[in-house]
C-alpha cells in the first residue's frame, strides 16, 4: 500500500505542478491583454469625464446656440505639469501691436518657467476691421499658440460673451491644471511677479479660501450707480437695468478667481439674463445670485497711467519700488515692456522703499486724468506739486 502511494504521489505531484504552472501563465496572458486594451481605452475615457476633446464643438454660449471656436487652444492640456495660474486676457482682435507688446514684455517660455500661461481672448473681426485678416490671426496662432478665437463678433457690447467664453475655458480645459485663474485686459500694466508672489502665499496663508469655489479678488466697486447719460459709450437704459445701484463688483481691469469659482459663475451665467456690461454682470449681478463674498485689494491698483509711468521712471533710475501693481497703460502699449522689465528686479532685493518725501503724489505730474475703473467716469483731479 505505501509502496502504491508514493507511486501515485510521484505522478500526481508533478501533474499539479504543470496545471498550476499553466493556469498562472494563462492568466497572466490574460491580465497582460486586459491591460493593453485598459491602456488604448483609457485616454477617450478620461477625456470625455473631463471636458470636450480636440475638434469637439464647444457647445452652446450663453443664448449663442451655434457657438463655436474660430480659434480654439488646448495650452492647459499641454503643460507637463500644474500651473500655479493661467492667464486669460480679453483683447480686441485688431490688437495684434498690443498682444505683440505682452508678449514682449514677458515670454509664454518666461510666465511657463513661473508656473504661469498666458492666452488672449478674441472674437470674430467685424467686416468693418481693414487692418488685420482672420488669415493673419491664424498665423499669430500658428507662431505663438496663445489665442483662443470665438465665433461671435467683436464689440464692445459683446464682452459678456468674450468673459464667459474665457472663463468657461479656463474652468474646463484647466481645472486640474492650474491653480488660479488671472482675467485681465489687454491695455493693463500688471506687475506679474507681484501676482505670482500673492497667490503662492494664498496658497499657503488661505488654503481654504484658495481651493475653495468662492474666490474673487480684485479691485472692488462698490454700489455704482448706472451711467444715464446718453452721450456716455457705457450709457444703459432703464430696460438694460432698472436699479439705481449696481451690486459690488470686480473691476475688469484684473482680477483673480479659480476654476471652481469660475465654474459655478459660468453656470449661473446660464440662467440670468445678460447683461452687456461683462465686469459688473459676471461678478456683479450674477456672483450675487451665488453669495460669493469679494476680496478687496484696492490698493494694488493705480487708476491713473501716469504713476505707473513715473513709477517705471523711479525705478531706472533709483530703484524704488513701486506701490502699484496694476493699471491702465494710458494707451501706451510699450508701458507695459518697460515696466515688467524694470520693476522683475525688485523681486530680486535690488529695490528700496520710496522715501516718504518723494512720493508719487508729490512728484508725478501735475494734474492727471484720474480714471475710475468705472467705464469711462473721467474726473480731472488736479495734483499738487510740492
Ligand atoms: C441673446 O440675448 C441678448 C440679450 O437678452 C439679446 O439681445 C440677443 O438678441 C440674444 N441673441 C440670440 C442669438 O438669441
Ligand atoms: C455680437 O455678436 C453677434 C453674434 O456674432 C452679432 O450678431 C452682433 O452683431 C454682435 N454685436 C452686438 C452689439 O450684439
Amino acid at each position: 500500500m505505501r509502496m502504491r502511494g508514493r507511486k501515485l504521489l510521484s505522478i500526481v505531484l508533478p501533474l499539479l505542478l504543470i496545471i498550476i504552472l499553466c493556469i498562472s501563465y494563462i492568466s497572466n496572458h490574460l491580465r497582460d491583454n486586459t491591460d493593453d486594451e485598459f491602456l488604448i481605452h483609457l485616454p477617450e475615457s478620461d477625456a470625455s469625464t473631463a471636458a470636450p476633446a480636440q475638434g469637439q464643438r464647444p457647445g452652446p454660449l450663453l443664448n449663442l446656440t451655434d457657438f463655436d471656436y474660430l480659434l480654439p487652444n488646448d495650452l492647459c492640456r499641454r503643460a507637463d505639469r500644474e500651473l500655479l495660474a493661467v492667464l486669460i486676457v480679453t483683447s480686441y482682435a485688431g490688437h495684434d501691436a498690443l498682444r505683440a507688446a505682452h508678449r514682449q514684455a514677458i515670454s509664454q517660455s518666461k510666465l511657463a518657467e513661473m508656473g504661469l500661461q498666458r492666452i488672449f481672448l478674441l472674437a470674430k473681426l467685424p467686416v468693418r476691421e481693414l487692418f488685420i485678416t482672420q488669415a493673419q490671426l491664424a498665423s499669430e496662432q500658428d507662431r505663438f499658440g496663445d489665442l483662443l478665437q470665438g465665433n461671435f463678433v467683436e464689440d464692445y457690447r459683446n464682452l459678456s460673451y468674450k468673459h464667459v467664453m474665457g472663463l468657461r475655458w479656463a474652468a474646463t480645459e484647466c481645472q486640474h491644471r492650474a491653480k488660479f485663474i488671472i482675467k485681465l485686459d489687454d491695455d493693463i500694466i500688471y506687475d506679474i511677479f507681484h501676482l505670482r508672489r500673492y497667490l503662492e502665499s494664498l496658497e499657503v496663508a488661505q488654503p481654504t479660501l484658495a481651493t475653495s469655489n468662492t474666490l474673487l479678488a480684485g479691485y472692488v466697486l462698490d454700489a455704482k450707480p448706472p451711467i444715464r447719460n446718453q452721450a456716455n459709450k457705457w450709457y444703459v437704459t432703464r430696460q438694460e437695468y432698472p436699479h439705481a445701484l449696481y451690486p459690488a463688483y470686480l473691476s475688469g481691469w484684473l482680477y483673480i478667481t479659480n476654476a471652481a469659482t469660475a465654474s459655478r459663475l459660468v453656470a449661473e451665467a446660464a440662467h440670468t439674463s445678460i447683461f452687456w456690461i461683462d465686469d459688473t454682470w459676471l461678478t456683479g449681478i450674477v456672483r450675487t445670485r451665488l453669495g460669493i463674498p469679494l476680496e478687496r485689494h484696492n490698493d494694488w491698483y493705480s487708476a491713473n497711467a501716469e504713476f505707473l509711468d513715473c513709477c517705471v521712471r523711479d525705478l531706472k533710475q533709483w530703484s524704488y519700488e513701486c506701490e502699484f501693481y496694476a493699471g491702465p497703460n494710458g494707451a501706451d502699449a510699450k508701458l507695459l515692456i518697460e515696466f515688467l522689465h524694470n520693476v522683475e528686479k525688485c523681486y530680486f532685493d535690488e529695490c528700496s522703499k520710496r522715501p516718504a518725501s518723494k512720493s508719487l503724489k508729490q512728484t508725478c505730474v501735475a494734474s492727471a486724468k484720474a480714471l475710475v475703473p468705472d467705464h469711462g467716469v473721467a474726473v480731472v483731479q488736479p495734483i499738487k506739486l510740492r
